[in-house]
């Protein structure tokens, strides 16, 4: 477990941009915390480091937006509106997970049980007029790429 302060937004895309070293296929990114924490904005930094140029937005109301990358599907995923497991079921978005793709997800504990585990998990917190950021791997995947990312991670 790594954690990182974030004293603005630039430190969060800088983050998520840090993460974008490590991205490959079949990974799974969890991303936690309140609305507002600074999800969205991180995979905005992830997305950006990965050489995607267009716009960037919460998928909030579409639960899903898929970005097509030179080297890889990645899908972002907020379940933030999800009500219940069953909707996530019938929603058949569990097949997005597989060996050939990255999935970033916003709030994972809408999703119920059945979704994939993550390879790392990324919380923020709100602390004063910046975020927290603390960074567990879940695999051994996933502890290479908090390594490649701290590695790379420049705090200003
Ligand atoms: N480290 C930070 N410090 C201050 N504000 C931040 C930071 N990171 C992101 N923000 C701001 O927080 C707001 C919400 O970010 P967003 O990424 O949409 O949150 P979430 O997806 O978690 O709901 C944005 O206005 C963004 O500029
Ligand atoms: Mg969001």
């Amino acid at each position: 477990m790594t954690r990182i302060e974030l004293p603005d937004e630039a430190a969060t895309t800088r983050l998520g941009a840090a993460l974008a070293g490590g991205v490959a296929p079949g990974r799974v990114l969890f991303l936690r915390g309140e609305l507002g924490a600074g999800k969205t904005t991180l995979v905005r930094g992830l997305l950006r480091a990965l050489g995607y140029a267009g716009r960037v937005k919460s998928p909030t109301y579409g639960l899903l937006e898929l970005y097509t990358l030179s080297s890889l599907n990645l899908y972002h995923f907020d379940f933030y509106r999800v009500k219940d497991r069953s909707e996530w079921v019938s929603s058949g978005f569990r097949d997005y997970f597989n060996p050939e793709s990255v999935c970033v997800v916003e709030w994972p504990e809408r999703a119920g049980g059945s979704l994939a585990p993550a390879d790392l998990e990324v919380s923020l917190e709100f602390a004063g007029e910046g975020r927290r950021a603390t960074l567990t791997p879940c695999s051994e995947a996933g502890r290479a790429w908090l390594d490649a990312a701290l590695e790379r991670w420049q705090p200003a």
